[in-house]
């Protein structure tokens, strides 16, 4: 097993049924609720039963369309059915959507009863279970009610991913290339010279991930600065994601903003002086991972600028943006204007392979 400490809680790296059991040792929770949807149900629970105390399984459908506040009732509502008292643990067993917003219901249930994250997709592992952000969508708006809290533990097994789609594992890639880009050349070269799917390391490649998340959300908790590197390639991934579910072609959150990083990079050139080799390696890479995605959304750029302009992140109509000056270092508050995105838009329809 290895281990990252944060200053509050501790992410464990390793076999599910030994870092779960270690974490239960020395606890005594009144009562303990499992939160998972139908595919973890099936494919991850049986991992982690063996080692549970007497426990409640709390099953919600699978889906972004499910992180609702209703959804978070229903939680609740069982909850209360089984008599939950704050000194109860909540296991959130799932993706981000089962962790985002199991961890919000469990930090509003009585105030707030402990809670553990055991994300069981490459793009929870690597990201959504980090950083202590928490929230459900409403009305439309993604991530709008929410707050900021710390899990007990978050525990990593790489062993989970075995049973997701090529098509999910790869989501999660974009956020493992994202942190490389942002902050660490060496984890990028790293993931340029394996192959993806074929004789990776994942355990280590995934705790070389999540420490960059650790390390940039520790110096910048509530997103003030620094932490908004993170959100390289999320600018125009975000709008171009949305777009998408208005398509026949809906993208998944990793594909988007693998386009949108690839967009990104473009603007980078133009604002930050990310050297052009560099720019054409990383679009390389990119549209090989990412190849059949269809890229024709990109022409409705009107409709993208209007979207990200509205983006929770920006202040005031001004659409900032976290860039590239090199592989491996990041920019945050660029401001970029309308007729940049648009270059950068057009510009990558001829730049993907
Ligand atoms: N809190 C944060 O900082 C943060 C960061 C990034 C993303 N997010 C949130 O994360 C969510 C997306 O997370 P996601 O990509 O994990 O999606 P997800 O939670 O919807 O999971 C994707 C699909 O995989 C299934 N699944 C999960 N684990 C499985 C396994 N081991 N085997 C087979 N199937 C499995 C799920 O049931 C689901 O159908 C979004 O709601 C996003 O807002 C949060
Ligand atoms: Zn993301």
């Amino acid at each position: 097993m290895r281990q990252l400490a944060l200053p509050s809680y501790h992410i464990i790296i390793g076999a599910i049924e030994d870092s779960l059991s270690a974490f239960l040792k020395d606890k005594s929770y009144s009562s303990v609720a499992v939160i998972v949807d139908e595919n973890t149900k099936e494919h991850c629970f049986q991992r982690i039963e063996p080692v549970l105390p007497d426990h409640y399984v709390i099953q919600i459908p699978s889906g972004e369309q499910h992180k609702t506040l209703n959804t978070a009732q229903k939680i609740w509502s069982q909850m209360v059915q089984n008599n939950m008292d704050r000194h109860s643990l909540v296991i959130n067993l799932g993706g981000g959507v089962i962790g985002d917003m199991g961890g919000y219901a469990a930090s509003c249930y009585m105030r707030g009863v402990d809670f553990a994250q055991i994300p069981t997709t490459l793009l929870s592992q690597v990201d959504a279970s980090v950083g202590g952000k928490l929230a459900v969508d409403f009305q439309g708006l993604k991530n709008f009610i929410g707050l900021f809290r710390d899990p007990n533990v978050v525990l990593v097994d790489p062993k989970f991913l075995k049973t997701l789609t090529p098509q999910e594992l790869r989501s999660g890639y974009a956020e493992m290339i994202k942190h490389g880009l942002i902050q660490d050349v060496n984890i990028w070269n790293r993931l340029m010279q394996n192959d993806p799917w074929d004789g990776m390391d994942w355990e280590a490649e995934i705790l070389e991930s999540i420490a960059i998340k650790k390390k940039v959300v520790e110096a910048d908790p509530f997103e003030k600065g620094l932490r908004k590197i993170l959100n390289f390639g999320h600018t125009i991934g975000h709008a171009v994601e949305t777009l998408s579910f208005s398509t026949d072609k809906p993208l998944l959150h990793g594909e988007a903003i693998a386009v949108g990083m690839a967009a990104e990079v473009l603007l980078s050139i133009e604002k930050c002086n990310l050297n052009l080799d560099d720019a054409r390696i990383i679009i390389k890479h990119l549209s090989s991972v990412y190849s059949d995605i269809d890229l024709s959304i990109l022409s409705r750029s009107d409709e993208l600028i209007n979207y990200l302009t509205k983006d929770k992140k920006n202040r005031g109509g001004r659409r900032l943006f976290s860039l590239l000056s090199a592989i491996g270092k990041s920019e945050y508050n660029v401001e970029v204007s309308p007729e940049e995105i648009t270059a950068s838009l057009s510009g990558l329809q001829n730049a993907w392979l």
